[in-house]
């Protein structure tokens, strides 16, 4: 079943900072620090932190090491990894989830990635200097990302918003048809140090703002941090707070989204490593540095900014709404503040750009070795396939009812059924055994062996558990969503549509996988 190895990393640092980009995106910079703020920062941090050691992390050295065993044998997509694994007729199918996971995210992802890039040209120009009025700047959001009405951005602002769209679209299916090397690794090289200045700069605007408006000396920046930090922050019981289910079910999503693990990415990257390259330090590394971006500066700098100009309420909003209604507020208030502003949009694109790019990878690779498409002609059908979901998302932007369908059903829902897939095939059909020595080969650090049986034992239980309990509280209000509202039913169609054309596709891979074997 082994094919001929294709395309490799070219440097160590290259695929660290490549994986890095990958995971550090707007779930570092928009969606953490809504959720930490949405439960009293200190308090999320438990959940959060429990899910990164016992979820996060044993299924990130998971997924590099099937990732690397596969891309060695010539497979680089989860159909092919998935069959490679486990002898089951079942087995490509599973990897379907692989694919259209990723791609699927990528739809509605580079939508908020034109607001990013959109929001930066704004304050560039001086064109977001809307006063100090909240009302003004919710206005604004509403407007430029057509919420108000369906289809509206096609005509508002004279189609600016669909300009800045355009553009995304096109340069992530630039940099992804340049390859693997050329594209990403070099993209990911420059564009990283980059996000990091631009984080760095705006993190040290934001610890230095001192107490602004002395007449309120308790808006200060140590208050701010310790909005993020304290357990008590909310001035709610610690237990009471940990009784909460939901916020353990959506420290679980926040840690696998912000990861990409369960994403179908990480296998993806790790399969393009050579046989005897460290994986350990580099996996390690890149859940490390993921975590720096998101907790030291995602947190830090969101949450303390909005704190210290608007209170504790001021930090309390919906995963978007802190960074594009409360940030552009605070700025306002800050001195050089509109420089700030521009930073910190264009560093939320880099961050989504090395994100989206990492999401076309996969599907990319399986219509390559799967369907044996050329690369350029690869791209070609997934900018068919990625544009026609995104529009689907423009037009029902509407209360961005088919973003936040998607984002729940794709980016939630899907992303707990592939990560529970992988640690089944990791924890119980590949063989901890087997991981570990692939883990072993060539590394650069000793992963802990408790890990084995973490990832065999803990880990599943963890995942039903937060599993279970998260659809007997939610399923119920889907249900009634999807039968109210037109949008959610056609994007649900749509889904549906694109699941069964991967389906197909893999099928038709098998069927050539199968031939390439008699004929070999
Ligand atoms: N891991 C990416 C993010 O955090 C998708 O945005």
């Amino acid at each position: 079943m082994h094919r001929p190895a294709t395309e490799s990393w070219s440097t160590q640092i290259g695929v660290i900072l490549a994986v890095t980009g990958s995971a550090v995106g707007l779930g570092n910079f928009l969606r953490f620090p809504g959720l930490a703020a949405k439960y009293d920062g200190g308090v999320f941090l438990i959940p959060y932190f429990v899910a990164l050691l016992l979820l996060g992390l044993p299924l990130a050295w998971a997924e590099w090491s099937m990732g690397r065993y596969g891309g060695t044998r010539g497979y680089h997509s989860s159909p092919g990894i998935f069959r490679l694994i486990w002898k089951n007729r079942a087995a490509p199918y599973l990897g379907v989830l692989g694919l259209v996971v990723p791609v699927v995210i990528y739809m509605y992802y580079v939508f908020v990635e034109s607001w990013c890039l959109g929001y930066a040209w704004y304050y560039l120009t001086g064109a977001m200097d809307l006063g100090r009025d909240p009302v003004a700047y919710q206005n604004f959001f509403t407007a430029y990302t057509g919420s108000e009405k369906d289809a509206s951005i096609f005509s508002s602002f004279l189609g600016t918003p669909l300009v800045f769209l355009v553009i995304c679209i096109a340069l992530n299916f630039f940099l992804i048809n340049r390859g693997l090397t050329r594209g990403i690794e070099l993209f990911c090289l420059w564009a990283m140090p980059a996000l990091a200045l631009c984080a760095v700069l705006v993190l040290v605007r934001v610890l230095t703002l001192g107490t602004p408006d002395p007449s309120r000396p308790e808006l200060n920046v140590l208050n701010g941090l310790g909005q993020m930090w304290n357990l008590d922050a909310g001035g709610k019981s610690v237990w009471a707070q940990l009784a909460n289910g939901k916020m353990w079910m959506e420290a679980a999503g926040q840690i696998f989204f912000s990861l990409s693990v369960g994403f179908g990415v990480i296998i993806t990257y790790a399969s393009y490593m050579r046989r005897d390259d460290d994986i350990a330090l580099s996996s390690t590394t890149a859940v490390a540095g993921n975590e720096f971006f998101e907790v030291s500066l995602g947190g830090m700098i969101t949450i303390p900014a909005a704190f210290i100009f608007l209170g504790a309420a001021g930090t309390v909003g919906g995963t978007f709404a802190l960074g594009f209604n409360t940030l552009p507020l605070v700025f306002e208030h800050m001195p050089l503040g509109r420089w700030v502003g521009f930073l910190w949009f264009f560093l939320l694109f880099l961050a989504a750009i090395t994100s989206s790019l990492s999401m076309l990878q996969p599907a990319i690779a399986f219509l390559q070795e799967g369907l044996g498409l050329t690369r350029t002609r690869a791209v070609a059908v997934l900018c068919g396939v990625g544009t026609a979901g995104t529009l689907l998302v423009v037009w029902f932007s509407k209360n961005l009812t088919a973003l936040d369908t998607l984002d729940f059903w794709v980016g939630t829902f899907c992303i707990y059924l592939l990560a529970c897939v992988q640690t089944f095939l990791f924890g119980w059909v590949f063989g901890p055994q087997r991981g570990l020595e692939e883990l072993d080969r060539g590394a650069d650090m000793r992963l802990p062996r408790l890990f084995t049986f973490v990832i065999r034992y803990i880990s599943p239980v963890y995942l039903l558990v937060v599993f279970v309990a998260w659809a007997v509280q939610d399923v119920g209000n889907r249900i009634a969503v999807f039968t109210e509202d037109p949008a959610v039913r056609w994007t649900m169609l749509f889904l549906v549509a694109v699941l069964a054309l991967f389906l197909w596709w893999i099928r038709l891979a098998v069927k050539r996988w199968h031939a390439e074997e008699a004929a070999s």
